[in-house]
């Protein structure tokens, strides 16, 4: 009788030990930039079903003063356990264009720590100022604390990670992707977290990339712009180049998208306001490290194509050059590296002594030295003629939109302290193909 009962009090306890954990306490929180001024997305994730709110009022007002509410998706991650998490979206409208903001979001269920941010400007007097970089991920993030650090203190009003997180999200059943979202959290929920995606989110299609950013447009993320003081931001996969079986027709749907999006910024009155375009995306169309990627062994199908498909995949450069793109941010090889104003291998510089006031081709800068586990790449021995400085230090690039005229870029060196080891102030009078001549 005694034994029958020991068995049965401790089956309860080993099925109620088997129940899983409730989890509807808000997590992973992030911020973007929908591309609607006085607008900003908040997203985070639970486990468990729960309402999507944020609650929150301006600085130094009442707190808690509004309320909005958005939605979840349920996200099914691809692996074994098809772990279910929910990605709550809330859209936040008629902010006040530089006014900070403090809030919280969650439910009655639980509300996540209190958070802050600036609305954004599309005007902008002083120039905004951005943090950039790429390959990050949960193990080695060696740039983060210090990006964490600046973030908090105000000197950035946005980040770009310019592709490759986590290393890889989808891993571990995707907590992988959830550590790297509560690692990045706290840079993420405090300045728009702007991204575009890269080869380590390649897993069930990009699914992790997909669900769990709120990028501006209907591509999950995939491409879009979006304007912040005198600049246009183009945002782009070069994943369709490299990831056919998802569709070819990505690679051609994102090309034509680009060739619009890119006459409209032409424009004369919408260049005007906005004279600076500059993209971003994962894999550079130039690089000069002794890896396997295809900018140094192999021509560039971003650069150029690709003419293995039927129809024949048209590159970026031509297009690029043609309407007048002023600065290309690339990641991927996990090095820094800034070149000489360069079109077709052939180097345009603005003058021998000034090279980028009125460079007459587009510049390229490669970020992707954040840190993960991947260590550093390597460099080949001597740098190609459009190379103009190279550092295999962790370290990632502060970039300023100063005016229509000048935008400065500097790169900061984590492994000395922060040191700023590169800088250059492009200067253009001119923008738009015309520039070139
Ligand atoms: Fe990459």
């Amino acid at each position: 009788m005694a034994t029958t009962l020991l068995l049965v009090l401790f089956g309860s306890v080993s099925l109620a030990l088997s129940v899983p954990p409730i989890h509807t306490q808000p997590e992973q929180v992030h911020i973007s930039y929908p591309g609607v001024e006085g607008s900003m997305v908040i997203t985070w994730t639970t486990l468990s079903v729960t309402e999507s709110i944020v609650e929150y009022g301006q600085w130094g007002r009442k707190m808690f003063q509004f309320t909005a509410k958005g939605n979840s998706t349920l996200f099914v991650d691809g692996g074994r356990e098809k772990r279910k998490m929910y990605i709550h979206r809330v859209i936040l409208t008629q902010l006040v264009p530089g006014t900070a903001y403090l809030y919280h979001c969650g439910s009655d269920s639980g509300w996540s720590d209190l958070f802050y941010f600036t609305a954004l400007r599309e005007t902008w007097t002083d120039g905004p100022r951005f943090a950039l970089f790429g390959d990050m991920g949960n193990e080695n993030p060696q740039s983060l604390a210090r990006l964490q650090k600046e973030t908090q203190a105000g000197i950035y009003d946005i980040i770009l990670h310019i592709g490759d997180f986590a290393y890889d999200m989808h891993e571990d059943d995707g907590k992988i992707g959830d550590e790297f979202m509560r690692q990045v959290e706290s840079i993420a929920a405090y300045v728009p977290y702007m991204t575009c995606p890269g080869n380590h989110e390649e897993a069930y299609n990009f699914s992790h990339y997909r669900n769990r950013f709120s990028m501006p447009g209907d591509t999950e993320s995939l491409w879009y712009s979006w304007n912040v003081g005198p600049a246009h931001i183009i945002s782009f996969s070069t994943e369709v180049y490299f990831y056919l079986g998802y569709g070819l027709e990505l690679l051609f749907k994102q090309y034509s998208w680009l060739k619009n999006d890119l006459e409209e910024a032409n424009r004369p009155e919408n260049r005007a306001v906005r004279p600076w375009i500059i993209t971003m995306a994962h894999r550079p169309m130039y690089c000069s490290n002794d890896d396997k990627d295809d900018c140094t062994k192999f021509e560039s199908y971003v650069r150029l194509g690709r003419n293995d498909t039927t129809p024949v995949a048209p590159g970026l450069e031509d297009l690029f050059y043609r309407y007048g793109v002023d600065l290309e941010l690339w990641a991927h090889e996990h090095t820094y590296e800034r070149l000489w104003p360069v079109y077709g291998f052939k180097v345009f510089n603005g003058s021998t002594e000034e090279p980028y006031v009125n460079p007459k081709a587009p510049v390229h800068i490669i970020t992707g030295s954040a840190g993960c586990r991947e260590k550093h790449d390597g460099f080949i021995p001597k740098p190609r003629e459009w190379s103009a400085f190279r550092s295999t230090d962790y370290g990632y690039t502060r970039m300023q939109v100063i005016n229509s005229t000048h935008l400065y870029l500097e790169q900061v060196s984590d492994d000395q302290y922060g040191k700023v080891i590169d800088s250059i102030m492009l200067v253009k009078e001119r923008h738009g193909p015309e520039a070139w001549n």
